[in-house]
């Protein structure tokens, strides 16, 4: 099998790497400033677990590498001028947006989308940064820079939030795992809900929608789409060329994780429909230190990254995944005194959503 090299070196890169072992399949991992020569890269495919990067030694040489999956997607998704453009080119329902180019818009802007706008960075922003919420007379705190690299949204008043994880392969084919439901709080990504019973209605329509996408773009590899939930409806919330964090659950609620179906979408290996084991639930761990307890509930699969722990921070996550709703239910409440208050309401959500 071709090793792969991963353009980036945070914990999507590792847990790719991990995927890659049992298969036999040799990733690498590597930070922007690593030297090229450190890894196979002539020998190698090449993927990212990042959207943008800096020029580098290293980036420069796989710039223009023919093996480097979806070298051309990243640039138009990184940046959410281009990907919104693709978005409404396509057809598809997605939150009403402008791009800001100067102070002047705003009167124009709050009669266009009304009361509750949302300022984005086009490029960079992450887990909420780069985002400022609006109402009318709050535009004097924004600062002046982002005129220009910002686009505004409609604030969305959603009744919820999914995500559809997929991958299409070079011959066209596309599978999908089940929507995922996911809570966030201030922009990051606390808790994610995911249940087998796909076929719905949803589920129907973001598989029409992410395939229109992966189609249009001759995507290879893992794609995740991020939706709101309003009325029947999905509105695409925004697009992401790789594996990512609504996806981490399927390491141990499918047959196939969403890093191995990327590896075997990108390497051109048999990519069969994963099957969803049973009820899973993910818990992020955000800024906070490991606890040994966590491991004395049976259904814990503790996925640590090995990063300095720094508030906000995706430092690691819990995976929980069973056939019985109950003691899905059970594990929760259990994890409520082993992790800081911050994570109760996020428990609590996962609970309400098994039922
Ligand atoms: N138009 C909107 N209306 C209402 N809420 C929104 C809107 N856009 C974003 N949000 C909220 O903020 C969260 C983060 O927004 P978004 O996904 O655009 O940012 P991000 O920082 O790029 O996130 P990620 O870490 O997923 O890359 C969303 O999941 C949602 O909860
Ligand atoms: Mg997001």
């Amino acid at each position: 099998m071709k090793p792969i090299c991963v353009l980036g070196n945070g914990q999507l890169g590792r847990m790719l790497r991990q995927a890659g072992e049992p298969l036999g399949i040799a990733v690498y991992p590597v930070g922007l400033d690593a030297e090229p020569e450190s890894v196979p890269y002539q020998s190698s495919v090449i993927t990212a677990e990042i959207e943008r990067w800096p020029e580098t030694a290293l980036t420069r040489e796989l710039a223009h590498h023919k093996a480097f999956i979806n070298r051309d997607i990243f640039p138009l998704l990184a940046d959410r001028l281009p990907q919104k453009q693709l978005i409404d080119s396509l057809g598809l329902a997605t939150a009403p947006w402008r791009l800001l180019s100067d102070p002047s818009q705003w009167p124009q802007l709050f009669a266009e989308l009304g009361d509750f706008i949302i300022v984005k960075r086009r490029t960079g922003g992450y887990d909420g940064r780069g985002q400022w919420r609006i109402r009318p007379g709050d535009k004097a705190e924004l600062p002046a820079e982002i005129y220009g690299e910002c686009i505004v949204e409609q604030g969305i008043p959603f009744s919820g939030e999914v995500s559809l994880v997929g991958a299409r392969n070079a011959q066209g084919q596309s599978v999908f795992y089940t929507l995922t439901h996911n809570l966030h709080q201030e922009g990051i990504l606390r808790t994610s809900v995911a249940l087998p019973n796909a076929g719905n209605q949803l589920q129907q329509q973001a598989e029409k929608m992410l395939s229109a996408i992966m189609d249009h773009l001759n995507y290879i590899g893992v794609m995740a789409m991020e939706c709101f939930i309003i009325g029947d409806n999905l509105l695409i919330n925004e697009l992401a060329p790789r594996v990512h964090n609504s996806g981490h659950w399927t390491q141990n609620g499918a047959s196939i994780s969403q890093f191995e179906l990327h590896l075997r979408a990108i390497l051109d290996l048999p990519m069969p429909q994963p099957e969803i084991i049973a009820p899973s639930v993910m818990v992020n761990l955000i800024g906070t230190e490991l606890n040994p307890e966590w491991l004395g509930l049976p259904l814990v699969h503790l996925h640590w990254y090995e990063k300095e722990v720094r508030p906000v921070r995706k430092v690691g996550h819990l995976n929980l995944t069973h056939a019985d709703k109950d003691a899905l239910q059970t594990t929760l409440q259990a994890l409520i005194p082993l992790l800081p208050a911050e994570y109760q309401s996020g428990l609590e959500w996962a609970k309400i959503k098994l039922n």
